[in-house]
This record gives C-alpha cells, structure tokens and sequence, in this order.
C-alpha cells in the first residue's frame, strides 16, 4: 500500500479504499460536537470507527483525541458515548489517558476551569508495541527498604538501589499556543491544531521506526509532520482542501 501522502478526501471514502490491517497507529482529533464548524463540514462517526477497525493492524492503535461541548450547562459525553461504540465494534479501551493544557484561556463562572481533554487509547487486541517514556524519579540512590516479612514478625530492612527513572503517568501536560503547540505560524491558519509533543509521544510510545502511522482527519498536519519527523511512514487526510494544503506546507518544512 502507499504511504507518505496527504490526501484531500474523506477519510470514510478514503479508508473504503485502504488495506485492511495495514496501519500501526492512527492518532487523530475528530471534529467533536460542532464546536467548530471547519467550513461547515461535519463527520459521520460510526463510520469513522468502523473504518477504523478495518486498517488497523491486529496489535495496532488508535489515539482519539476529543472534548466535550457544555451546553446550556450540561456536558455533552460525546466523549464517553464514542469511546463506547469503539468498544462494542470490538477494540479494547486500552487507557483512557488526559490530555492537560497548561494554558487555559476558557473560564466557566459556576464550574472549575475545563483544562483537559481525553486521549482515548483503543487496541485492536493486545497492544504490539509499548515503548514507555521514561522520567526522573524524585527519590534516587540507595535507601533501605522493607523486605518480606518473616514468620517472627520482623520486617528486615535491607540497603537496596532506587530506580533512577519511572514510567510516566498517563496525564501528559502541553503548552498550547505559539511555540507550544508548534512554532509553525502557518498552522495555526487551522482552528484546533493539536500539540506536536502530543502526536510525538504517542508515536514513541506504539510504534518503531517504519511503522505507519494514520490521520484520517489531519488538519495542519501535525501527526504526519511528527511521523516524518521520526522515521516513521505516514498517511494523511481531510476533507477541507485548504487545511491539506497547511498540511503540505508543514510536511514540506520537515522534508528541507
Ligand atoms: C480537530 S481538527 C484536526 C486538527 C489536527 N489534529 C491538527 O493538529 O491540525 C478536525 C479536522 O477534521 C476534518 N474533517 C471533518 N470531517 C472529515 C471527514 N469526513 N474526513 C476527513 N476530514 C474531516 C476537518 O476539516 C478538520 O480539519
């Protein structure tokens, strides 16, 4: 199948045409809700997910990354109801991770300030790869610790070596907004770009150099940019002409 190409379509027609089983990791943020009106198209979601199902590889990924709308003060679940119809069409709910901005310019003035968003993380069976990222733990060097304790009752107490690293949680925290999100201006000609850090985690954490990795609804591009980027093989699409067009801007950055 091809690969390394951006792709003005849509991506249910486009996945019609694709190979079953052939993607290793998709990680895309659906329109949600209406929220933006992307030039008034709209997604048809069930047929998003099964498209899904279809190209993903058995042990392959699909990072959804998605809101809820508040309207008239009530949350939409828009979230949630989707993440159940991943499951019923036969992915497993691998992690429900959150994705926490930093800067969050959105106040509510009878709720907590929203500053997240889920990163839904579906396996289609048992995960292929997981290449944790890694962080300093607090505590390093030797410290005596308890062993098991005996039938006397004493719980003896040996020098052991700390572990001078852990793997992350799974709430991962980004700057949005220029120089944070990225520092390609011309992307943020795009409403909702998604944090490059966000799409290059995810790619380190569930694929390997040459794997291919999918975004039906690409926007500016920032998973295809973020797989180039890393030696990884990438697909791209969506259905705005203008947004692939960003998309093929940024793509073109990375290949000079
Ligand atoms: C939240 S944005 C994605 C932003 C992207 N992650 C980025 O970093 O720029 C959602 C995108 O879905 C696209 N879209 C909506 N319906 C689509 C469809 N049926 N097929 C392909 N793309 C679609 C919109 O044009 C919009 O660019």
């Amino acid at each position: 199948m091809e690969f390394n190409y951006l792709v003005n379509q849509n991506c249910v027609e486009l996945m019609n045409s694709m190979d079953e089983n052939s993607i290793d990791l998709t990680i895309t943020s659906p329109p949600y809700d209406q929220l933006r009106n992307y030039e008034g198209y709209d997604f048809d979601f069930k047929s998003v997910a099964d498209g899904l199902y279809k190209v993903t590889k058995q042990g392959g990924i699909v990072v959804w990354v998605v809101g809820d709308r508040i309207k008239n003060g009530n949350k939409s679940l828009t979230s949630f109801k989707q993440a159940i119809y991943f499951q019923e069409i036969g992915f497993n709910v691998h992690d429900v991770m959150i994705y926490r901005k930093k800067n969050t310019p959105f106040m509510r003035s009878n709720a907590y300030t929203n500053c997240y968003e889920f990163m839904h993380v579906f396996s289609k069976g048992k995960p292929n790869t997981y290449n944790p990222i890694m962080i300093d733990t607090v505590r390093q060097g030797f410290e005596k610790m308890p062993t098991n304790k005996g039938p006397d009752g004493v719980n003896n107490k040996v020098i052991g070596k700390l572990n001078s690293k852990k793997a992350r949680t799974n709430i991962w925290e980004y700057a949005v907004g220029m120089h944070g999100t990225t520092s390609d201006k011309i992307a943020f000609e795009h409403p909702a770009v998604m944090p490059e850090k966000l799409a290059e985690d995810h790619i380190l954490s569930w694929t390997n150099e040459g794997d291919l990795v999918f975004d039906p609804m690409c926007g500016s591009g920032t998973t295809c940019k973020m797989a180039l980027k890393n030696n990884r093989k990438y697909i791209g699409c969506d259905i705005s002409k203008e947004y692939i067009e960003i998309a093929r801007k940024r793509i073109d950055l990375v290949s000079k």
